[in-house]
């Protein structure tokens, strides 16, 4: 059984004194909760505040990106190694913002990735298509391409520590969530393409989370599907209500 993992991707969002508000009421709702993993991803300057109000807490702390080289003369970058001794846990790498607004690739995403498991992150993958490109048909094909693009060189014991996000542009900030078939059936094609890649048995293991205008409405519908192994919330993490609801709706009653 795949735990789930539902993850609050804070994008630029949230002073250092709106994040320590909007932890303070995470602690209050959702500590308890142990039957899914509860990550938030804060900026960069507010990981080392957020790190010591989740020390003995269930809830895990993830950043939003990192860089590949773990020191030297990159001004404004922030290295692996920095993430991991500031208590960062989880990594969010390739997301279709930094794709779009900050020129990543496939090969960018795969250099971080490396970076990120060497240093004992879990990284949380994503990709997707935008809207032309799943009007042209060309879904599964922009999928393929991230993923064997992503993920190229890893080893299976690597593969089973990465968490995959599935997050189709379109979907984003837009209020327009995939159905959950419409959802299930990229899921699906996720794992048999890592199943051709790196076996069946490291493929099954796999979360595979979707992330597009997740609410605590749509949460119950999309996370029962087989393939749908939790969420990556953006809007929706930002208050505490709607995050802790949407954690709490991911968990089968
Ligand atoms: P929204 O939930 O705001 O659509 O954002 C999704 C996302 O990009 C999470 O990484």
């Amino acid at each position: 059984m795949r735990k789930k993992i539902i993850a609050g991707n804070w994008k630029m969002f949230k002073t250092v004194n709106e994040a320590v508000e909007l932890v303070n009421g995470l602690k209050r709702e959702v500590s308890d909760i142990t039957a899914v993993d509860v990550v938030v991803c804060p900026t960069f300057v507010n990981l080392a505040v957020v790190a010591d109000m989740l020390v003995d807490n269930n809830i895990k702390l993830g950043a939003q990106n990192l860089f590949w080289e773990n020191e030297g003369a990159f001004t404004g970058e922030v290295s692996a190694p920095m993430l991991k001794a500031v208590g960062v846990e989880y990594v969010i790498i390739g997301h279709s913002e930094r794709r779009q607004y900050f020129h990543e690739t496939n090969d960018t995403v795969n250099k971080r990735l490396k970076s990120a498991l060497k240093a004992g992150l879990l990284p949380i993958v994503c990709v997707g298509e935008n809207l032309a490109e799943r009007e042209g048909g060309k879904t599964f094909d922009v999928v393929k391409d991230h993923i064997t693009g992503s993920l190229a060189g890893l080893s299976p014991e690597d593969m089973g520590k990465v968490v995959v996000a599935y997050e189709p542009v379109w979907a984003i900030g837009t209020g327009k969530t995939a159905t959950s078939a419409q959802a299930q059936e990229v899921h699906k094609f996720i794992r048999e393409t890592l199943t051709k890649m790196f076996g069946g048995a490291v493929a099954d293991g796999v979360r595979i989370q979707y992330g597009g205008s997740v609410k605590p409405e749509n949460t119950a519908d999309l996370m029962f599907q087989p393939d749908i192994d939790g969420a990556l919330v953006g809007g929706a993490s930002l208050k505490v209500d709607s995050f802790a609801a949407i954690v709490k709706n991911s968990i089968k009653k």
